[in-house]
């Protein structure tokens, strides 16, 4: 099997002009890539200039497609105006904003302190607020429609998880915001998906989700079922998709793409994944020498 290989025809987002915070490293990067592949032209926005001007060049380069790099710290509502005028400016519109920008680090949650909490809904839950209320009210307010948001979200968004509590606080609130805003906002021809990744091994999230040697100590792929994590172009993929036309029908949905990772961490039972193949037929017999003796 090849998790390479690319999903889409080479055109599909031909003409389209996408928005992707945090588009410069990590998960944002892949995704913009495959974006530029498909012909769309691409804005990637984040705090750091340096790096997002090193990118454009490098994924010009490789694509042959068109990337703006502006700064904005997602944070800040005035910057995110700024960034949306400039993409504005630039492409005449934009059809997709793509709210991938996160902030997160590992921590027992009576350790960190009022800022530390901030911190990360800022980023993650402010952050997509302020883009998405921006885009929002210029999409309204120009009367534009066939436009879709696309909020990168994780798991624990419903689950909960302990040690990435702020994370886990903020995601929740970004998926209310996804389907909230897809039945308000459908009248106005915007609709909103949400992605939930399981593992896809980052610099930006491996270091500071398993800094030093956890990332020996807590494989995160023994965690999956299919025994792996996923694969960069996996993800583009599915974004790719729901970017696209060929989602038209699909408004307010979470889709998870983690290899069955949640679930299997769900189950009461799944625990017996444990269980050694050859044990079954001795546990049968035990089962069974029990009918009718309770
Ligand atoms: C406790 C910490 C801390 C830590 C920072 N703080 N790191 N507290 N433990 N490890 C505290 C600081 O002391 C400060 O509080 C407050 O948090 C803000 O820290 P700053 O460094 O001033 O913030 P800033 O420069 O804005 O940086 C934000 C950041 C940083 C989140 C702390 O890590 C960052 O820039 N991250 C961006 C990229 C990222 O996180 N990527 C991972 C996404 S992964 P005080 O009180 O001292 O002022 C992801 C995966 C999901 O989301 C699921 C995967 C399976
Ligand atoms: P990453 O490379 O660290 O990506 C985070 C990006 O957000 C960076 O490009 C960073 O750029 C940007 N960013 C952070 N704070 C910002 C701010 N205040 N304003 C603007 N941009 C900001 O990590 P990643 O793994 O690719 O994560 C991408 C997305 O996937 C996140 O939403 C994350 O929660 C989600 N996710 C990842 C995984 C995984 O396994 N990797 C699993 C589940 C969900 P600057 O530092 O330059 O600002």
């Amino acid at each position: 099997m090849d998790l390479k290989a690319k999903m889409l025809r080479d055109d599909a987002l031909k003409g389209k002009t996408i928005v992707v915070t945090g588009g410069g490293s990590g998960l944002g990067k892949s995704m913009t890539t495959y974006f530029l592949e498909l012909g769309a032209n691409v804005v990637i926005t984040s705090r750091n200039i340096e790096k997002l001007q090193t990118v454009k060049k490098e994924l010009e380069e490789k694509t042959g497609g068109t990337v703006l790099p502006v700064q904005c710290d997602v944070r800040h509502y005035d910057e995110v105006e700024a960034m949306v005028k400039a993409a504005n400016d630039a492409f005449g519109s934009v059809d997709v904003l793509l709210n991938n920008a996160a902030g997160n680090f590992i921590s027992p949650t009576e350790r960190l302190s009022a800022n530390a909490f901030d911190t990360i809904i800022d980023i993650v839950l402010k952050g997509t607020k302020n883009c998405t209320l921006a885009f929002g009210k210029h999409w309204i307010e120009k009367k534009e429609t066939n436009k879709t948001v696309l909020n990168i979200v994780t798991t624990y968004a419903f689950t909960g998880s302990a040690y990435v509590v702020p994370s886990a606080t903020a995601k929740a609130g970004v998926l209310a915001m996804t389907r909230s805003l897809a039945v308000e906002w459908a009248k106005y021809g915007i609709r909103f998906n949400a992605i939930a990744p399981g593992p896809f091994p980052t610099k930006g999230a491996w270091d500071r989700l398993l800094p030093g040697d956890l990332k020996e100590k807590f494989d995160l792929a023994k965690k999956v079922p299919l025994k792996r994590v996923g694969d960069h172009q996996e993800l583009a993929n599915l974004a790719a998709y729901l970017v696209s036309d060929f989602s038209a029908y699909l408004n307010g949905e979470v889709i998870v793409i983690d290899g069955g990772e949640w679930l299997k961490g769900a189950g009461q039972m799944n625990l017996l994944e444990e269980v050694p193949q050859e044990m079954w037929d001795m546990l049968e017999a035990m089962i069974r020498s029990k009918k009718n003796k309770s």
